[in-house]
């Protein structure tokens, strides 16, 4: 398995590299490991664009796509995105499936978190109250849905019960966390945070054991960006500038996000406890077009004359932190890495 793993706030890129290593890697499987349809995944597929909420990024290369037993599911929303994919040309008949154990978005959850979500800026969809009654054992499973029965898995049998076929290819899963890592229920900054597990451990908890694990792929922000209630961006035009030209605005609420330099203390902290061995910086172009280059470290601001001033600067401390530099990518496109 090949985890990709949020370094910041959500909103990296995630969707881009799953599309990229789905193109590059054999995977036999596409699974989404935490997560509902707060998440909003922004992938440029054949020159169009595509927002997918639930639906891992899998389904457009054909590839076996799961929404595991970490993630909560909303029928309505599943339903709604999969008639807009096949809409936009992407079979997803036969290729999409939901884990029997994954809980569900009720009517009553979205209406709760409308109503109560705006204390700590939720997107409203429905994920805290969900993800509460299944601790609290009083949830519902996907398994006790009609209308989701035909597309049900047991992520058991799914893992290790391979058809002949698989087990001539070996398993092979590509693993798509939501949110990220600053959103962490445990890790980010509570309780400005999500409901479920965005860390790499979360991958596991559907089922797959920790030896699975081959690469973690780690995705960041050349900035940072936030969405929801707490205050986030600092004062200075520079970072509504960043917003403008990042087009930073929510996938899922369209909300405009909140904008900040790359704070190295985070990301070093998310690189530890999620095991990163490769990382994606995205939106290199966007700070380009700005044209001022700064990360945050020690709680200072840090300010670079060129961009490869910078660069240098964060390879030097990610190769302290064991990662060679030919598994650091500095990203500045849309549809590649
Ligand atoms: P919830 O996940 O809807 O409960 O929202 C909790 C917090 O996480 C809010 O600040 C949301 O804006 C944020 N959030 C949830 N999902 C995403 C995402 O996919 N990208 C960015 N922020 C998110
Ligand atoms: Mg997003």
């Amino acid at each position: 398995m090949d985890v990709i793993v949020d370094l910041q706030y959500g909103d990296c890129g995630k969707g881009k590299v799953a599309h990229f290593l789905c193109q590059t890697q054999k995977y036999t499987h596409v699974l989404r490991y935490n997560g509902g349809c707060n998440a909003g995944h922004t992938i440029f597929h054949k020159g169009k664009k595509f927002i997918t909420h639930h639906i891992p990024a899998g389904v457009f290369f054909g590839v076996r796509s799961i929404i595991g037993s970490g993630c909560v599911l909303d029928p309505d929303q599943f339903f709604r995105e999969i008639k807009m994919l096949q809409e936009g040309g992407v079979s997803t008949k036969g290729k999409i499936f939901i884990a029997n154990n994954t809980h569900v978005i009720t009517a009553a959850h979205k209406a709760e978190d409308k109503k109560s979500g705006g204390k700590i800026g939720t997107t409203g969809r429905g994920n805290g109250p969900a993800y509460r009654d299944k601790y609290g054992r009083t949830g519902l499973r996907a398994e006790n849905v009609k209308s989701l029965r035909p597309y049900l898995v047991n992520l058991y049998k799914e893992w290790f019960t391979p058809t002949r076929l698989e087990r001539s290819q070996r398993i092979k899963i590509l693993a798509e966390g939501a949110q990220g890592f600053g959103l962490d229920i445990d890790w980010g900054d509570y309780p400005f945070v999500t409901s479920s597990h965005c860390t790499t451990a979360g991958a596991l908890l559907n089922g797959l054991p920790p030896t699975a694990i081959r690469s973690v792929w780690g995705v960041a922000k050349i900035y940072e960006t936030y969405v929801g209630s707490k205050e986030f961006q600092p004062k200075g035009a520079v970072f509504d500038r960043i917003g403008d030209v990042g087009e930073e605005f929510g996938a899922t609420t369209g909300r405009r996000r909140q904008c900040n330099w790359m704070n190295m203390q985070t990301l070093e902290r998310a690189i530890r406890i999620n095991g990163v061995t490769h990382i994606v910086f995205n939106k290199v172009d966007v700070l380009r077009a700005v044209g001022t280059w700064a990360v945050i470290d020690k709680n200072k601001i840090m300010k670079f004359g060129t961009e490869k001033a910078m660069n240098d600067f964060i390879v030097k401390r990610l190769r302290s932190l064991g990662i060679s530099r030919n598994r650091i990518y500095f990203s500045e496109s849309k549809e590649k890495i």
